[in-house]
């Protein structure tokens, strides 16, 4: 009754597009939506710019200088729509449990009663753009379909450059092949006639998930982690209960891991070459380290970028975890990057970018705070006339402290050349490193795989402006995942230190585990450590670890290095600016415990005892 053909709408499909259900969803999303069009992307670079150039006569984007900045863009948003809206965004398990108590949750039924009325006719007006993209190498056994419908043209030109997008995606898919369904709008039907705005959004927003069914649905924002539904959504809710049920369904899988990780590669003076996943939360610091340039003085030293915000995780025949990066660009943190603290980036940005949320200056570039010297004049964000004398007046931002990047990982001059073998890299450590200016140390290795995962699950970090909300609250942020975990975050940790078991129980290395935070602040409220491409002298004195070389000593949480153990050729760093980023305060730290013990609480359905146990055996030695 209701089908698109009966209203006149033509599907429009292309002929290859051969996946039975894939159209069929397609239809009944129409139907449901009801775009004036349908476009199904090919992926080719002539649609990209095609869809810029019409972004660009919509007011949603600008061309940037050709000469300057070639073949880039500009987009200013909604100032209502810059970051990820935590609170608005949904594990929809048939059971609340399975949500666990770090996500927000309501029924299914209830969800989708409260969706109907807002998809009903939510495309009036515009194209829907079907997404077809892979997470992952094409056709990898790692890799996994996904396609988004979208009103959203910026999303299909960002989706082009976040996966692997287009035509070939539906040669995987074949007639029969399964892929996950996300549904995007941003939430705003056009009557006949009326003018649309540069950046169409709502007020009401909803990023919802549906474990069982795997289904994604997004109302309302057009912000990436919000609306690019390949990133946050698929490769980490979505994944990460796919990896877990695959342990337990067939009975006794290992199963696979989803991980907001940078994956990068060391190479070592002498050639050997080992590969690390570091997870940071959001705003603190993967894209920098997975870019980093090693310091003068650590000759011969090599890092080479695999992903800068998500791992796929898989043990493999030999009993070793190997890795891929599902995504294929990066939609990275602008503010801060500049030629010091990041030239690979900055070489990585010279051409083909979309900036969302930076300032334009007045001959057709960009700005943002830390890049370098301020304009005289530009545009901020928001479109105003900014100079640093109203910066100064006002505090006014040229760039929104969330302002974006979104380039091919093809443009980073440090690419690893395996970033997109299919079969992954095989991971020798693990960092977990939160954002503090006080009490946690520069680095500790963990003893064994429990006290490792202990020191990622209590992990603690102050919030960013990734997230809409409050910047520097210190909140628990296990694994860097607590916005990211499709499932209960305890059945998280047991899943980890389950993987953990079974490898070693095959024989297998586990990788090397560690914390890190490069933020301690001194007493003038500044970072005291350099941070960047000095975190090399931190991952070197890692990589000395696995291979037996390197010092340290052992503490109530595991192991460190002392000033010695480091190597400090090229750095003026005395042994006193070393105690303030690694002394350890006893009364901060029973305070750190009893947030621990608050997390634990909280989490106490299905927490694993070895957890608990292990923070009891802290407590006592830091109490003697
Ligand atoms: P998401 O994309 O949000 O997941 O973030 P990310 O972890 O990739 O963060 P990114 O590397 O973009 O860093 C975000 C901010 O942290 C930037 O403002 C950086 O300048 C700053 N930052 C990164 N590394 C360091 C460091 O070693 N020391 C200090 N002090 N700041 C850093
Ligand atoms: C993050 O917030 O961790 C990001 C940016 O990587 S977004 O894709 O917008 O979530
Ligand atoms: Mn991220």
């Amino acid at each position: 009754m209701n089908s698109p053909m009966m209203q006149g709408l033509n599907l429009n499909r292309p002929s290859y597009v051969r996946n039975a259900k894939l159209i069929a969803w397609v239809a009944d999303m129409a139907a449901l939506c009801k775009p004036d069009r349908i476009h199904w992307c090919d992926g080719s670079d002539e649609e990209y710019d095609r869809l810029c150039q019409q972004l660009v006569a919509a007011g949603t984007m600008r061309k940037l200088d050709p000469v300057k900045r070639p073949n880039s863009y500009l987009a200013w948003s909604d100032p209502s729509d810059v970051a990820r809206v935590e609170d608005r965004t949904f594990i929809c398990s048939q059971r609340k449990e399975n949500a666990g108590p770090t996500n927000n949750w309501m029924a299914p039924d209830d969800m989708r009663a409260t969706l109907a009325p807002l998809f009903d006719g939510c495309m009036r007006g515009r194209t829907m753009y079907v997404v077809p993209f892979s997470m992952g190498p094409l056709g990898s056994h790692i890799a996994h379909v996904g396609v988004e419908l979208s009103d959203s043209a910026y999303v299909a030109v960002n989706m082009k450059i976040m996966t692997r997008m287009g035509k070939g995606v539906y040669d995987v898919l074949g007639v029969e092949g399964a892929f996950v369904p996300c549904v995007h709008t941003v939430g705003a039907p056009l009557e006949p006639g009326q003018r649309d705005v540069a950046w169409p959004c709502n007020k009401t927003k909803y990023i919802v998930h549906y474990p069982e069914t795997r289904e994604i649905w997004s109302y309302g924002s057009g912000y990436g982690g919000n609306a690019l539904l390949g990133k946050k959504c698929f490769a980490l809710r979505i994944a990460s209960i796919m990896g877990r049920r695959e342990a337990q369904d067939p009975p006794g899988g290992l199963g696979w891991l989803a991980e907001h990780m940078l994956l990068m590669g060391v190479t070592t003076p002498e050639g050997k070459k080992y590969h690390v996943a570091a997870a940071f939360p959001s705003a603190c610091g993967k894209t920098n380290f997975a870019m980093l340039i090693p310091p003068k003085g650590f000759d011969g030293w090599k890092v080479t970028t695999i992903g800068d915000d998500i791992a796929w995780i898989k043990p493999h025949a030999d009993g070793r975890l190997y890795a891929i990066n599902p995504e294929a660009g990066y939609f990275g943190v602008a503010p801060g990057t500049n030629y010091e603290t990041n030239p690979n980036c900055m070489a990585t940005l010279n051409k083909d970018v979309i900036f969302t949320n930076v300032a334009l200056t007045d001959d057709g570039d960009v700005w943002w705070e830390g890049l370098g010297p301020a304009p005289e004049h530009a545009l901020d964000w928001q479109g105003k006339d900014w100079t640093p004398a109203i910066a100064r007046e006002t505090g006014a931002k040229a760039a929104h402290p969330n302002a974006r990047f979104t380039v091919s990982a093809l443009n980073n001059p440090a690419l690893d050349p395996d970033w997109d073998d299919p079969n992954g890299v095989a991971i020798d450590a693990f960092i977990f490193g939160g954002r503090r200016s006080t009490t946690v140390p520069l680095v500790t290795e963990a003893r064994n795989w429990v006290e490792g995962v202990y020191m990622a699950a209590t992990m603690g970090s102050e919030t960013t402006a990734a997230i809409v909300g409050q910047v520097g609250v210190v909140r628990r942020d296990p694994f860097a995942m607590l916005p990211f975990t499709g499932y209960n975050m305890s059945d998280y940790f047991r899943h980890w230190l389950d993987l953990g078991k079974k490898l070693a129980a095959s024989g297998a290395q586990l990788p090397l585990i560690y914390t890190t935070n490069w933020f301690r602040k001194g007493d003038n409220g500044q970072f005291v450590w350099p941070g960047y491409g000095e975190n090399m002298r931190v991952l070197k004195w890692m990589i000395d670890r696995i291979e037996g070389r390197a010092g340290g000593a052992a503490n109530a949480f595991g192991v460190s290095p002392a000033y010695e153990d480091l190597d400090w050729t090229g750095l003026d760093f005395s042994a006193a600016q070393f105690d303030k980023v690694t002394s350890i305060d006893k009364a901060a730290w029973a305070k750190e415990l009893e947030l621990h013990t608050e997390l634990f609480q909280q989490l106490s359905y299905h927490l694993p005892a070895e957890l608990a146990e292990t923070r009891v055996r802290i407590e006592r030695q830091l109490a003697a």
